[in-house]
């Protein structure tokens, strides 16, 4: 067997990097160098019980810390936590950690991506929202310039969508609560749809282009669920819980001021300047945010998945939001964590954002 080669995360204490290095480490093929600011954490701790995972320890916000994490790898998984830096910082420095990536000699290097949904739309303001913005025309930027030095370093996106994993976890943009003994989404999406991903198939499908390299070069994966409803949500998690739900649509005005518990204020990024007039208010860019799922219905707005190459890539893939509660159901009760039901209550509803478990947001 040939040694397992080396891959540079970022973001790997993350919501979607703990399954993407637990899947490629516990393959045997592949060990993990992440880039952390603080390699004491649980969920560092976490990454180093799936198998081989060595830290660098700095911010990506540094060129001398991106290139310790690049030095030497074979591949490198990107995603840049654009709710730290801002859209502005954040379109900079995936610039960087690409250019840095081939100059440190990696060969094969993966986006965590986001759809650009400002020009999906036409370039309509009310679909500018910076944290995929900032992602989408970084990840377009890429593959052109993969036209040219893919001889050098290859590369691939990964296009993800909002994790279905936060309708079940505390304080994201569409946690449930227990409202009389119902739980209750309240979400200003209207009739629209949301193309969820599950965080586990994240991991496979970066496992996959990693292993199919003249398929993946170049590839822009865009992945999801399904495009779930507000129904399709509630419906699903009584019938695997056996408990009532229900998903209300709200207005902006009761979403930012009652629903959400982030400071819709603040900029939408921590180490993001409000005074700097690139820098986006959390209302602003998430009011974007909503009006993008209002447009994507039926997967025939302006955000679209091609479902069946994503059941050829990943067959045993999660097709719908019922499948997604029942594994989670299953995850849970192995794991000695309860039923979902249990899971979502108050006093015992985790966090799967490490921004809101280290509490690095305003209000919360
Ligand atoms: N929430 C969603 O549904 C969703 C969906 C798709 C994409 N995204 C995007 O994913 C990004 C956030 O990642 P996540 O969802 O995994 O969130 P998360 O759980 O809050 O994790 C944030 C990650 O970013 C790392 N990080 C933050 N600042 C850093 C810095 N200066 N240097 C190095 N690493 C840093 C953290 O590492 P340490 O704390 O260990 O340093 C951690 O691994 C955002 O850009 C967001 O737009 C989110």
């Amino acid at each position: 067997m040939s040694a397992p080669r080396l891959i540079a995360v970022i973001g790997a204490t993350g919501a979607q990097g703990i399954p993407v290095v637990r899947e490629l480490v516990q393959s045997g093929s592949y060990k993990v160098r992440a880039l952390t600011r603080d390699a004491s954490s649980a969920r560092f701790r976490e990454l180093q019980s799936f198998g081989s995972v060595e830290p660098v320890i700095g911010t990506f916000a540094s060129e001398k810390d991106l290139r310790a994490t690049f030095r030497g790898a074979w591949g490198a998984f990107v995603n840049i936590d654009g709710f730290n830096s801002g859209e502005k910082a954040e379109m900079f420095w995936t610039i960087r950690a690409y250019e840095l990536a081939i100059e440190e000699g990696v060969k094969f290097f993966i986006l965590g991506n986001l759809d650009y949904v400002y020009k999906k739309s036409g370039y309509k303001p009310e679909f500018h929202a910076g944290h995929y913005d900032g992602k989408g025309r970084i990840g377009e930027w890429i593959l052109q310039q993969n036209q040219a030095n893919h001889g050098r370093m290859q590369a691939a996106l990964l296009t993800t969508g909002p994790y279905m994993e936060m309708t079940i976890s505390a304080h994201t943009p569409m946690a449930v609560t227990m409202d009389s003994g119902v739980a209750t989404w309240r979400l200003p999406m209207q009739d629209g749809a949301i193309p969820f991903v599950a965080l586990d198939d994240c991991g496979v499908y970066v496992k996959w282009l990693f292993e199919h390299p003249s398929r993946a070069n170049g590839l822009d994966l865009e992945v999801g669920i399904a495009h779930i409803t507000r129904s399709d949500l509630s419906g699903a998690f009584e019938k695997v819980t056996g408990r009532p739900a229900r998903a209300v649509d709200v207005g902006f005005e009761e979403y930012f001021g009652k629903v959400w518990l982030q400071d819709p204020e603040h900029a939408a990024g921590y180490n993001a300047d409000l005074s700097d007039p690139a820098t986006m208010t959390v209302r602003e860019n998430f009011t974007a945010f909503w009006n993008v799922w209002r447009n994507s219905g039926g997967n025939t707005g302006l955000v679209r998945r091609d479902y069946a190459l994503l059941d050829e890539i990943h067959p045993a893939r999660v097709r719908s939001a019922e499948e997604f509660f029942r594994h989670e159901e299953e995850k849970g009760v192995k794991a000695g964590l309860g039923t979902l039901w249990e899971r979502v209550q108050p006093e015992r509803i985790a966090h799967v954002l490490k921004i809101t478990e280290d509490k690095r947001t305003g209000r919360l």
